[in-house]
């Protein structure tokens, strides 16, 4: 029998903490943020699915995508960067990845070696927390305010790694509706944090997935990447929260000295990280013809299921309970008091059909798990009002709500 443990490379990721029950099947799943099932059309996106194949030919499925996928999508990409974000980013410095967490994936290959600091937000997007964590990164969790890292913080961390010989290797910012915690960074803040990146010469990584989601509330400031020029910011957002997280399109934009020694983003005729040719025309024709409708259709239904989590969570939890209340996006983040133990008692809520994530999957040291997010995109108002009734129910016994 071949012992694989001594065949592995360095390269397998390290083993990461994951609660019991984060992969159970449940009904109520305040966990994933799955995109808005009843606004995926099936009749229009066969009717996109043709029409690419009719404008590109199907035997262009013959081949491999080419450099960077889809030139129309990319195309389509930077238009709609500049005229919603702020942001002149040229076709050709945009990339087509398998969803965001494709581009992520390619960004920290190529940054990434073990022990390598990156800034986080306090608590930030555990999927890419997870990657950095299986590929042995530091993430260091900056303290934040309601608008996001505080300038003064991320600079004092920067100069004690420099005091130490080390280096940040990134400033990782989710600054629209920021998962988990829902906040937008205002352009103010955008600036200031610039200017520390600039003064550290360390880039940032802008992560804008959720800029397609406001539901109500103040327009968005242009993307960190719009506002100077040359900026040292690396851009990844994606269509998976929008058009269906099945269908892994994303994209990323990167200075050109980061794409010219990307080969796995640029290289001719090799198989790539780049999204399915056909998903792509997908998206590319859906898009074309139907953001402006589908996003407000997303935005109506998120509306709604927002309003209706809100309202079971002053329901059914009591005032001493803390939860954001977000203008976008697709979550919310709850503090219940110090003691309570949302990882501990995740696997509990399974058996009740409810899953939410606790706060430490956010954390690098998976601590703070008085917190939890819930997110609101996958089930029904009266599944979520039901839902949040029976974790509170739970959350009771466990004497969570006794202050
Ligand atoms: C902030 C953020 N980035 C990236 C992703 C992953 O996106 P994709 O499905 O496009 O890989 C998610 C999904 O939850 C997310 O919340």
């Amino acid at each position: 029998m071949v012992d694989y443990a001594r065949l592995f490379s360095r390269n397998l990721p390290r083993a990461v903490a994951t609660p019991e029950g984060a992969s159970a099947q449940v009904k109520y799943i305040f966990s994933i943020t799955n995109a808005v099932p009843e606004v995926i059309d099936a009749s229009e996106y066969l009717s996109a699915i043709r029409a690419g194949l009719d404008a590109d030919g199907a035997a262009s499925l013959a081949g491999y995508p080419p450099p960077g996928g889809h030139v129309g999508l990319r195309e389509l990409i930077a238009g709609r960067l500049a005229s919603n974000r702020g942001f002149n980013a040229a076709p050709e410095d945009v990339f087509i990845a398998d969803g965001a967490g494709g581009a992520i994936t390619i960004l920290l290959d190529a940054f990434i070696n073990p022990g390598d600091p990156v800034l986080v937000e306090e608590f930030t997007y555990m999927g890419s927390l997870r990657m950095m964590l299986e590929r042995g990164a530091e993430p260091i969790h900056v303290p934040s305010d309601d608008d996001g890292m505080l300038p003064d913080a991320v600079a004092d961390i920067l100069q004690s790694l420099d005091n130490d010989g080390r280096r940040a290797k990134f400033i990782w910012t989710i600054p629209v509706f920021q998962n988990p915690l829902g906040y937008t960074m205002p352009a103010g803040r955008r600036n200031a944090l610039l200017d520390v990146a600039e003064r550290f010469e360390v880039p940032i990584l802008e992560n804008e997935s959720y800029a397609d989601f406001r539901i109500d509330g103040e327009p968005l400031p242009p993307a960190l990447s719009g506002l100077r020029d040359n900026a040292d910011v690396m851009y990844v957002s994606s269509f998976t929260k929008l058009l269906g997280c099945g269908l892994r399109v994303g994209f990323g934009v990167l200075p050109p000295a980061v794409t010219a020694a990307l080969p796995r983003a640029n290289a001719e005729n090799l198989p790539r990280r780049n999204a399915s040719h056909l998903a792509t025309m997908l998206v590319y024709e859906y898009m074309r013809d139907h953001a402006a409708e589908h996003i407000e259709a997303v935005r109506r239904a998120l509306q709604v299921r927002r309003d209706a989590m809100l309202e079971a969570l002053s329901a059914n939890f009591p005032a001493f309970c803390e939860w954001t209340e977000p203008h976008g996006g697709m979550m919310i983040f709850v503090r219940l008091p110090e003691g309570a133990d949302t990882w501990a008692t995740l696997a509990k809520a399974t058996t009740r059909d409810v899953k939410y994530n606790p706060g430490g999957m956010f954390r690098a040291d998976r601590g703070r798990n008085n917190h939890f997010r819930l997110t609101y995109s996958h089930n029904t108002p009266d599944e979520i009002r039901e839902g949040i009734g029976r974790l509170a129910e739970l959350f009771r016994e466990e004497g969570y709500f006794e202050g």
